[in-house]
């Protein structure tokens, strides 16, 4: 079975161009619904346009923290989704926006868990927000790695899918520490929705926290 998935982007469209990569190389048994991006000049966009992959836009002032703003937007991107053949999971490829309940809730399966899953540049908890990789770098730490996740109402804070550590000794600047952390990246990714598409996974509650644990 061909599971869909929506893919939201913002900037340079890496993680696109490496799901792309492995969908086509058959390491995940997906397709592409349909590629959003909250901006008009996004890399990600042309990049999807190229490889004729279905593409809307969604441009909208600055979120700034008004609720009401998400909301409206997230509101604008059911629209939008809705004009395509409806998708499993969305997955966030370097979308910079915050989502909020509309989106959130609209793809919240009924045993509780998102069908969005985001790729965050850091083991999460540690870093969160934007910058992970330069706030590692300056922070001093020995380790660091990649996070992908569920998504939930606080950002990045959702279930953890899988995350993969990687030394910072020999980094030298946050660039370097940047290039690690995506050639993790554009492998951990795909690998992980392969299992999460096929619903290879158990749900366990841990002091009140769903927890995801592929089989
Ligand atoms: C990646 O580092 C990802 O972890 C983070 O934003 C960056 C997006 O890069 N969420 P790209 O647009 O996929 O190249």
């Amino acid at each position: 079975m061909i599971r869909r998935i929506g893919v939201l982007v913002s900037g340079r469209g890496s993680n696109l161009k490496a799901l792309v990569e492995a969908i086509a190389d058959g390491r995940l048994n997906a397709e592409i619904g349909v590629v959003i991006s909250d901006r008009a000049d996004a890399p990600a966009l042309e990049y999807a346009r190229q490889h004729k992959l279905p593409t809307e836009v969604s441009e909208f002032p600055t979120q700034g923290l008004m609720p009401a703003r998400r909301r409206a937007q997230d509101h604008q991107i059911l629209k939008l989704l809705s004009k395509h053949p409806s998708v499993d999971v969305l997955v966030l490829a370097g979308y910079r926006r915050i989502l909020s309940p509309v989106l959130i809730d609209g793809f919240r399966d009924p045993r509780g868990y998102t069908r969005i899953v985001n790729i965050h540049p850091s083991l999460l908890p540690a870093f969160p927000g934007l910058g992970s990789y330069q706030a590692a770098f300056d922070y001093g730490v020995r380790v660091s790695g990649v996070t992908v996740h569920l998504v939930e109402n606080d950002v990045d804070s959702g279930p953890i899918l899988a995350q993969q550590a990687f030394s910072l000794e020999g980094l030298e600047t946050a660039l370097a520490v940047e290039a690690k952390g995506l050639e993790i990246e554009h492998s951990l990714y795909a690998e992980t929705l392969e299992w999460f598409l096929a619903g290879e996974f158990d749900l366990e509650q841990r002091a009140g926290r769903l927890c995801v644990r592929p089989r």
